[in-house]
């Protein structure tokens, strides 16, 4: 059992999750970035270009899991939604918090909305399909939410299968992509619970910042709780520095200790801190096509041919 501020070693994690970090793939030219050193430090791992599919599904279900709030979470499940998209990639985006910021990010009304995520997980249950949305972006749908939500926690308490709910939901649709992304609210509540018991792996955002790193031993101890009594298929995935700013010696600091603590697991894409996202909030749409061209949109795409090559081995 790990205590909060001293996770447990990298190896360790390595070996329990057994994390795939694509070895020795060719790389592609266009992000070729030779011996460079990338923002954790470590030279870029070769990632290779994503392929084309010619069939989709069965999906890849991650949740996008960090009990801290504003570390970006929800901005992450948009954009690398978004991005996967851009490849090609049928993306399902499940809304998994009350406060119901990724429909909003979506430019979705979520307020005046009859059928959510809510009546998906609690009696009498709404059939899927009846909740799933487009979005503006080609390949991502997205079953919403809002406050309604804030009731499912506690209605679901009593239910035999609780922590199942949302399991239920989603199976009759994970044919039909190739990625799910659940949006987590800030706590490992059971709702949060309920996105862990039917994921195949999880992505941590986690601000660059010292005290991020307290609570990550709480939420590496919960995934593995719920990997031993609740879904054997979990893996802890990845982590994904946010809010990164290389200028300043407190996040070169914090990151090397991510680094030093978590190892492979942490994404060699890193998402610098800029307003360019909390713009893209209010626009209601991706910052993919928000502003195609900017750092942000670069480093969604390249954390989402990341998450494809690791992910490449369960399709
Ligand atoms: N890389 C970033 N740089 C600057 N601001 C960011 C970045 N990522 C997210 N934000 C902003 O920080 C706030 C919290 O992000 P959000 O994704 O909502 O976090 P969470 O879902 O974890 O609570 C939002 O206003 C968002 O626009
Ligand atoms: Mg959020």
């Amino acid at each position: 059992m790990s205590t909060p501020g001293a996770p447990r070693s990298a190896a360790a994690h390595a070996d329990q999750y057994r994390i795939a970090v694509s070895p020795g793939i060719d790389t592609d030219e266009d992000h070729d970035h030779g011996d460079e050193l990338g923002p954790t430090g470590r030279p870029y791992r070769p990632v290779p270009e994503p392929q084309p599919l010619e069939r989709h599904g069965p999906a890849t279900v991650v949740a996008v899991c960090n009990q801290k709030g504003g570390v970006g979470k929800t901005t992450s499940t948009i954009n690398l939604g978004a991005a996967l998209a851009e490849y090609g990639r049928r993306v399902l985006l499940v809304d998994l918090d009350p406060q119901g910021a990724l429909s909003a990010g979506l430019g979705v009304a979520h307020h005046d909305l009859d059928e959510t995520v809510y009546n998906l997980l609690v009696p009498p249950h709404a059939a899927t399909d009846d909740v799933l949305m487009r979005t503006r972006v080609d390949g991502l749908d997205l079953l919403p939410s809002n406050i309604d939500l804030s009731a499912a926690e506690i209605q679901l308490v009593s239910e035999v299968g609780r922590e199942q709910a949302l399991a239920r939901a989603l199976h009759p649709v994970l044919d039909r992509y190739d990625f799910v992304l659940i949006d987590c609210q800030p706590s490992l509540g059971l709702l949060t619970v309920n996105a862990l018991a039917c994921a195949d792996t999880v992505l941590i955002p986690m601000e660059c910042e010292y005290f991020s790193l307290r609570g990550l031993a709480l939420l590496t101890d919960t995934i593995e709780k719920v990997h031993d009594r609740l879904n054997p298929r979990l893996d802890l995935g990845g982590i994904l520095v946010t809010m990164f700013d290389s200028r300043t010696l407190h996040s070169r600091e914090v990151m090397a200790r991510v680094v030093e603590v978590f190892g492979d697991t942490v994404y060699d894409t890193v998402i610098s801190r800029t307003v360019r996202f909390p713009e893209t909030s209010v626009a209601g749409e991706p910052i993919t096509s928000w502003a195609p061209k900017s750092a942000g949109a670069q480093a969604y795409r390249a954390l989402a041919r990341e998450v494809i090559a690791r992910n490449s081995r369960r399709t």
